[in-house]
């Protein structure tokens, strides 16, 4: 019979014994699953964990500065936060096809987030490695063969880290399911907006800027996405659609702003309800709704002359444009 209590404090005491008094490395993204992880990690070592986030350029408004703000201010987590947007950008300029960007985003990644473990393991000494890594995470990498304690579960797939750096690993979510992930989150008081996000790629902003990633095409997606969810927690309906986001499209259409000729790019709005990403329809929300999200993003958003609305379902489309 499961207890969350239970569950936390049996985990407590075997990463203790585990760890002893050995320091922890772990990748936080901000994602449900490494911030679970980092919350109990803390929890059972406090000051022996050291969470690093490597913030890509590619994150939505304002999403480095509250991961700052809930783990290192709020939790006291010793946070390593790496600014790599450069590097990204720089790597991403002039890419246009999503599997090239893909490959970029996650090699980049790894890179970054390697040259930060090697000089806290030989500066610091840390020898553990913490993971999120969750139960249907164990039986995938089982399911296709690999060894799941070589995996590494970020929001990039940072495969042979642990094995190439000689680390150990520690997996206190291994025997979990996603909704025990969650309740375990809640009672360590990760706040709602954390535990039950929505989805978000790996890649992030990057496959939802289409075709060419710039600094300035970023900043406009981030402004109309922060509309889009600001309207959607207001009108109660975040928590209940399975994403809500918003796909940069460089297309110049025209519009107006008082008497100016306003030739700009669109904003799509993508909308799903899904299970489990495998199949999504569009999500039907209030006309009204609608409407004022669009006023917002056209008035408010400089750079944006139109918006429009993704009707289509999975298959054939998927939820992602890239
Ligand atoms: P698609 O676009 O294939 O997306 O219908 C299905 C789900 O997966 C997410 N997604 C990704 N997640 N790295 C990720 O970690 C990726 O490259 C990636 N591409 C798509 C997408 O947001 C949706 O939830």
């Amino acid at each position: 019979n499961w207890t969350t209590a239970d569950f936390i404090k049996q985990t407590v005491a075997e990463i203790r014994a585990q760890v002893g008094k050995g320091r922890v490395l772990l990748a936080l993204s901000g994602g449900v699953d490494s911030s679970v992880c980092a919350a109990l990690l803390h929890k059972a070592i406090g000051k022996q964990l050291t969470c690093v986030y490597v913030d890509t350029g590619l994150m939505r408004k304002n999403e480095t500065q509250n991961i700052e703000k809930l783990y290192a201010k709020h939790f006291k987590i010793d946070l390593r936060v790496v600014d790599a947007a450069q590097l990204f950008l720089k790597r991403l300029k002039g890419v246009n096809d999503p599997e090239r960007k893909r490959k970029i985003i996650g090699g980049a990644f790894i890179e970054v987030f390697e040259k930060k473990v090697r000089e806290l393991k030989t500066r610091e000494g840390i020898e553990y490695l913490g993971q999120g890594t969750i139960y249907p995470d164990v039986i995938e990498s089982m399911a296709i063969g690999g060894n799941p304690a070589a995996m590494i579960k970020s929001h990039h797939n940072v495969g042979g880290l642990p094995e190439r750096m000689k680390f150990k690993l520690v997996e206190p979510l291994r025997q979990l399911f996603k909704d025990e992930v969650r309740q375990v989150g809640t009672k360590l008081g990760l706040p709602k907006e954390v535990v039950w996000r929505q989805p978000f790629p790996g890649p992030g902003l990057g496959v939802r800027v289409v075709g060419d990633i710039t600094k300035e095409r970023l900043d406009v997606l981030r402004e109309a996405d922060a509309i889009l969810q600001d309207e959607m927690m207001d009108a109660g309906l975040y928590y209940k659609i399975w994403q809500t986001f918003c796909v940069y499209l460089p297309v110049k259409s025209v519009g107006v702003i008082g008497d100016e000729r306003n030739y700009a790019d669109v904003i799509a709005l993508r909308l799903v309800d899904s299970i489990d990403a495998m199949t999504a329809d569009w999500a039907k929300i209030p006309n009204e709704l609608l409407q004022k999200i669009s006023n917002r993003i056209t008035n408010e958003v400089r750079g944006v002359s139109r918006v429009v609305l993704d009707i289509s379902s999975k298959p054939p489309a998927t939820i992602e444009w890239e």
